[in-house]
């Protein structure tokens, strides 16, 4: 029988991730099934138990998207010390009576900067633009890498200071999550004069094609540029090309996330770089 697995969220016409799991199951030999489903805002707990119960085949789990991954975090009856930190789920295993909740998107970030990128955060001065589920979802990730930095700006400015200091108070005490850095939490007008290796933009700016009002000198020497968001050239792309920084969008980070969560589910992990090459030729 093959394992079924799906990804909710609302809209959901848009998902990548059914492409994303059927080339690399293809790649892997694996016979499972993905499928996109639409859930009600106010049912996605029944989206997911009807997905659970329905259909030939094990529903063996699902992937988590907008709007629905704190409602996720809440509907997992035991959760990862990183999905825990990211105060979100996005990636949930079926186990018998259990449903375990976990967070790639911050792991699928790392990978894309290190191993498609060549960008190591190890040693880097990190800034991380903005302080909702996006930002809070990578912080812990970042910090294990060994960056020498990790300030967080966002435009309201008491929003970055509370996660940064949630971060450092108390996630970072969690078991297996020893780090050395302990983040700082500013407003973007604190940026001035301020120079970093790495900034990653977690704001949902670009979607609404806001710019943000950054300094020009955040772009340290040889920075990169990591933009969340993908599909589009954003404000922040253009920004940081003018101050001459690499610039990388988040199709990278949305194929790694993809690939986590597979190797969760299926113990062995897909090559990422056809299948990105394949999206890349279509985006
Ligand atoms: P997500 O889950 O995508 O992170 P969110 O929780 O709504 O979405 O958070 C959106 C983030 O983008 C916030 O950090 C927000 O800043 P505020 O806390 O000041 O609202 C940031 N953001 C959204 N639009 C922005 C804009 N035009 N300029 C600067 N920051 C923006």
């Amino acid at each position: 029988m093959t394992d079924r697995y799906a990804v909710f969220g609302n809209p959901i016409g848009h998902s990548k991730s059914p492409r994303i799991h059927a080339l690399f199951a293809a790649q892997t030999g694996q016979d499972i099934s993905y499928q996109a489903i639409l859930a009600e805002r106010d049912g996605f707990a029944a989206a997911v138990n009807a997905f659970i119960d329905a259909g030939e085949g094990l529903a063996r789990g699902a992937n988590v998207t907008v709007p629905f991954k704190e409602e996720a975090f809440r509907l997992a009856t035991r959760r990862t010390a990183r999905a825990e930190a990211a105060g979100a789920v996005n990636t949930l295993s079926f186990e018998a009576g259990a449903i375990v909740g976990d967070n790639t998107d911050g792991a699928g970030l790392v990978r894309d900067l290190k191993n498609n990128l060549g960008c190591d955060p190890a040693g880097r001065r990190i800034l991380l633009l903005g302080a909702g589920g996006a930002a809070r979802g990578v912080i812990l990730p970042l910090l294990l890498e060994g960056p020498t930095e990790l300030v967080i700006a966002n435009r309201t400015e008491e929003t970055a200071a509370r996660l940064a200091l949630e971060f450092a108070n108390s996630f970072a005490r969690l078991p297996g999550c020893a780090v050395g850095v302990k983040p700082d939490g500013m407003g973007f007008q604190g940026l001035a004069g301020r120079q970093f290796d790495l900034v990653i933009n977690a704001t949902s700016a670009g979607l609404s094609g806001d710019t943000l009002s950054l300094p020009a000198c955040v772009f340290g020497p040889r920075c990169v540029a990591y933009e969340m968001v993908y599909g589009r050239e954003t404000a922040f792309m253009a920004q940081a090309r003018e101050a001459r920084a690499r610039v990388a969008d988040g199709l990278g980070m949305l194929v790694e996330q993809a690939a986590e969560a597979f190797f969760i589910w299926r113990g062995v992990r897909p090559h990422t770089a056809p299948v990105l090459a394949a999206l890349a030729k279509v985006s």
